[in-house]
């Protein structure tokens, strides 16, 4: 069993992206700038969005993060998205999801503009990416199709299965697996028998939010296991109180598999590495 190591990929990807901010800047031009909305004060929101701005600053981008009350209306927060829309020092623009329940989110991610949205979520983009159309991919799979990439894990002609039917992570990977030639299943809550796909399955992407759900009995030897899953799960002998869980119950998957991603260090700093290179490509574009 090979670890896929979602730190060293990260780190030499920034390291590229540095290298192509410093070339921009050479010529004269700006560095990419991205804008983070953040509505409230949720905690692992904050976290989030202090992340992606440090990520920012280490590879050299511009960032700015528009702090606003929870209690904010609707209207006045679109305003703030049009502005940053119009505002032609900026490339990239993410609002940070959840919004406070009074908010529409859909109304949101429609009215920030197509060719800013380096969350890959407008409609538009969407569309592009499902008809295999240069467009933002939505971080996380964009960051595992690069680790897989990373790795050179063979895609095609595999049996890929996906847990997890999400519009940010479970759908947008189905799409880009199969661009990748791979034959690929979705299984979610609604699939009567999970293992029975999870057996046959030669790449496994667990995104369901259940943790250690992916048990070594459900998959085969030599299987590829990307886990998706990130939960707080409480525990006493951290300092913290709690520990953070995969969907993949590592301890027995392990010894079964090829190439397995470990939580942390797997996927999230992937998925921190796939909005910079949607903020590059929006100066780019
Ligand atoms: N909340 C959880 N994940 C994400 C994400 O990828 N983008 C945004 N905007 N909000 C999130």
């Amino acid at each position: 069993m090979k670890i896929l190591n979602g730190i060293e990929v990260s780190k030499s990807l920034k390291q590229e992206i540095k290298s192509k901010v410093d070339a921009l800047k050479l010529t004269g031009k700006r560095a990419p700038h991205l804008a983070a909305i953040l509505v409230g004060s949720d905690g692992a929101s904050m976290t989030y969005v202090n992340a992606k701005a440090k990520d920012c600053e280490e590879v050299g981008f511009d960032s700015t993060v528009l702090r606003l009350e929870a209690t904010i209306s609707e209207e006045d927060l679109l305003k703030e998205v049009i502005k940053i829309n119009q505002n032609t020092e900026i490339d990239g623009l993410i609002v940070q999801l959840p919004l406070p329940k009074h908010i529409n989110e859909k109304k949101v991610t429609e009215t920030i503009s197509y060719k800013k949205d380096v969350d890959g979520f407008h409609p538009m983009n969407v569309g592009l990416m499902f008809k295999g159309i240069k467009t933002f991919l939505p971080a996380t799979p964009f960051g595992i199709i690069k680790m897989l990439a990373h790795y050179k894990i063979e895609t095609a002609g595999k049996h890929c299965v996906i847990i997890g039917r999400s519009d940010i992570v479970g759908k947008p990977m189905s799409a880009l697996m199969l661009q990748q030639n791979a034959t690929v299943t979705v299984c979610h809550s609604r699939t009567p028998d999970v293992s029975y796909f999870t057996k046959q399955a030669d790449i496994i992407i667990a995104a369901v939010g259940i943790p250690e759900y992916l048990t070594g009995d459900m998959i085969k030897e030599g299987a590829v296991v990307v886990d998706v899953g990130i939960t707080r799960v409480e525990d006493a002998s951290t300092k913290s109180g709690y520990k953070l869980k995969g969907d993949v119950h590592f301890e027995s998957v392990a010894p079964k598999c090829s190439w397995i991603t470990p939580v942390p260090g797997g996927v999230g700093p992937m998925t921190r590495v796939g909005l910079l290179l949607n903020t590059l490509q929006a100066i780019e574009a």
